[in-house]
């Protein structure tokens, strides 16, 4: 294992909880070596009843997934977790939860690294323009009824930007990269499960509006050309604003407005015409 001994220390005695100035989201944490993926492990033990704010994470995932279907790549060296919740609303409002969790994860890295970070819709949390952390939301659902939610969380942390396909480390980036030193986990775990649990509650306070402002004041898309691709179409246009329910609202050329749910978005920039 590559943590240094205080993490060791912290991990086996499970200190977590003395140290952690949360009231449920990580009263339990389940640490394990390697899993095929956080979020697979934390859906089957919320099927079996596993209490709201259990954490689920490993040193390396085996099978790390995506959205979209993606493989998302786990060596050592990231923070890969789940977290379980179980909010009492309905299945369509559970994608709120993504901005409650990139708002989190924005805070914790400004907070523990003074890095400088952006948020991309729907669930991108950049550096310099760089993806460094991914979030995968699932939700069980029980007779329709939306009986938990697995906030799986990716984070590039201590990780070496050659650990990722040529094809890709153009767009994607480390903390330890970043921040030009390796990084404590342990101070970004506990930072990050406190925003969570913070944000969270917030939430059932019924102030999703301030968290989305919050989520506003962290993203530079708005206002600018995008394209927004998922597995059905190829959506071009605007980028006006996030809905409540969370859906990106487009202004299509012509004007009318489109709201998308899912999907990939790429900031479009258009070349300045050169001066003669
Ligand atoms: C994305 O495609 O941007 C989302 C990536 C989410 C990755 C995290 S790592 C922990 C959890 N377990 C998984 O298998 N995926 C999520």
């Amino acid at each position: 294992m590559d943590l240094n001994p205080t993490e060791r220390r912290w991990w086996l005695l499970r200190r977590a909880r003395g140290e952690l100035k949360t009231e449920f989201v990580g009263r339990k944490v389940l640490h394990f070596e390697e899993v095929t993926s956080t979020n697979e492990v934390a859906k089957e033990m919320a099927r079996r009843g596993a209490e709201e704010g259990v954490v689920v994470i490993a040193e390396a995932q085996s099978r790390g997934r995506g959205r979209l279907g993606r493989r998302w790549i786990s060596p050592r060296g990231g923070v890969w977790l789940t977290v379980i919740l179980r909010p009492t609303i309905s299945p369509e409002a559970a994608l709120r939860m993504q901005f409650i969790t990139a708002v989190s994860v924005a805070r914790a890295i400004e907070e523990t690294l003074g890095l400088e970070v952006e948020v991309k819709w729907p669930n991108d949390i950049l550096i310099h323009g760089r993806k460094v952390c991914g979030i995968l939301t699932e939700s069980g659902l029980r007779g329709g009824e939306l009986e938990f939610v697995a906030l799986g969380v990716g984070i590039n942390a201590n990780i070496d930007i050659n650990a990722f396909p040529e094809d890709l480390r153009e767009s994607v980036t480390s903390l330890r990269e970043e921040a030009k030193h390796e990084v404590s986990r342990r101070f970004l775990l506990k930072s990050l499960l406190a925003n969570l649990e913070r944000y969270y509650v917030k939430f059932l306070r019924g102030e999703f509006d301030q968290i989305l402002d919050e989520w506003r004041s962290l993203t530079s898309m708005l206002g600018k050309r995008v394209v927004v691709t998922n597995l059905h179409e190829k959506i071009e246009g605007e980028a006006v604003d996030v809905d409540q329910d969370g859906a990106l609202v487009i202004r299509l050329d012509g004007g009318p407005l489109r709201r998308v749910l899912s999907g990939d978005a790429t900031v479009i920039t258009i070349a300045e015409p050169r001066r003669t």
